[in-house]
């Protein structure tokens, strides 16, 4: 009887394990690192929106670090990721360059990494899962087109056009790439110039600063070309304290399509905003649960965007999600 009773009491606690273990494991958490560039931009901050909200919907238990636009904070979280054992990390580099020694611990770790939005110098797509942004250097091109097909509109395409440009972070894939997709389009038009051009930093205190600074030289100021609408913002303020009508006198030309960009339209002081959609998180969960199950995603997916002249402002705005 003393025999049959341990036997028992031997089956009782292991099935207590089981079912133990199977509802600890029915209740983890999928637990996710997100190393994200700062708050310089209201792209920016809708972009971390979209990540926390999406992440939150699914469950997950998102570690989520703002970098402040400092390289060093970023390779930091990082390695917090790895020392934590998340199940995912991802991560928006703040600059292309110096992420090959951290990368390579999270590939030796064998975290699946996510990149999303910006992009890295590193040769080849073995050391990430997938991919998912926009398109910088078709953002350039779309801004050199409309300004192409805007002065033709005016009948100023044959005439001296001086462009003022205003580019985002040193050595941050959208300012590298989207200088070159708007050079790629003035390249067959020579009698459009960029005669000034400086790093505004994606920020709008900077971008009024710098545009301050090409006022201040007095040469004749045709366009602006801001690398996003953060900066075009905040040239605009510097353009009116200027006592110049921004949008009439000088044409701005920005890249986001941020709702403060279309009040500036409606209001007549800025021509055109290219789209760049910050709307990535549930793209990421969907991304997330996909490599968690085993799944191989394409390595780059690029976001489908628009441009927006001034003159369908007021019909979008209210559409408008960021
Ligand atoms: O990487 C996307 C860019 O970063 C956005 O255009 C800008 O506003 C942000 O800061």
């Amino acid at each position: 009887m003393k025999r049959k009773c341990a036997v028992l009491l031997v089956f009782v606690s292991v099935l207590v394990l089981v079912l133990g273990c199977a509802a600890f494991a029915a209740d983890k958490k999928i637990v996710v690192g997100f190393a994200q560039i700062g708050a310089e931009s209201d792209w920016r901050v809708a972009n971390t929106n979209s990540i926390k909200q999406a992440c939150a919907d699914a469950g997950f238990d998102l570690r989520f670090v703002d970098g402040q636009q400092k390289q060093e904070n970023q390779i930091k979280a990082l390695r917090d990721f790895i020392t934590q054992g998340v199940d995912v990390i991802g991560f928006s580099p703040v600059v292309e360059s110096g992420w090959d020694e951290v990368i390579e611990e999270i590939n030796d770790a064998g975290i699946p990494l996510i990149i999303s939005d910006r992009t890295t110098d590193i040769e080849g797509d073995d050391y990430y899962a997938t991919w998912m942004g926009s398109n910088f250097i078709e953002e350039g091109e779309k801004a050199g087109k409309w300004l192409v097909e805007h002065l033709k509109s005016k009948g100023r395409d044959k005439d001296e056009i001086n462009i003022v440009e205003l580019q985002g972070t040193v050595g941050s894939g959208p300012a590298i790439d989207r200088k070159k997709g708007f050079e790629n389009i003035l390249k067959d038009h020579p009698n459009l110039k960029i005669t000034q051009s400086q790093t505004g930093d994606f920020t709008r205190d900077l971008g009024k600063t710098v545009m301050e600074s090409f006022l201040k030289k007095g040469d004749k100021i045709d366009v602006l070309y801001a690398h996003n609408d953060d900066m075009a913002l905040g040239a605009i303020q510097a353009i009116k304290e200027a006592g110049l009508k921004p949008g009439q006198d000088i044409i701005i030309i920005g890249v986001d399509a941020v709702k403060g960009a279309f009040e500036a339209m409606v209001a007549g002081e800025m021509n055109c905003t290219v789209e760049c959609s910050p709307l990535l998180g549930p793209q990421f969960v969907e991304a997330v649960k996909a490599i968690l199950d085993g799944k191989t995603l394409p390595k780059i997916t690029y976001t489908i965007e628009d441009v927006f002249p001034q003159e369908v402002a007021k019909d979008v705005i209210a559409s408008r999600q960021y």
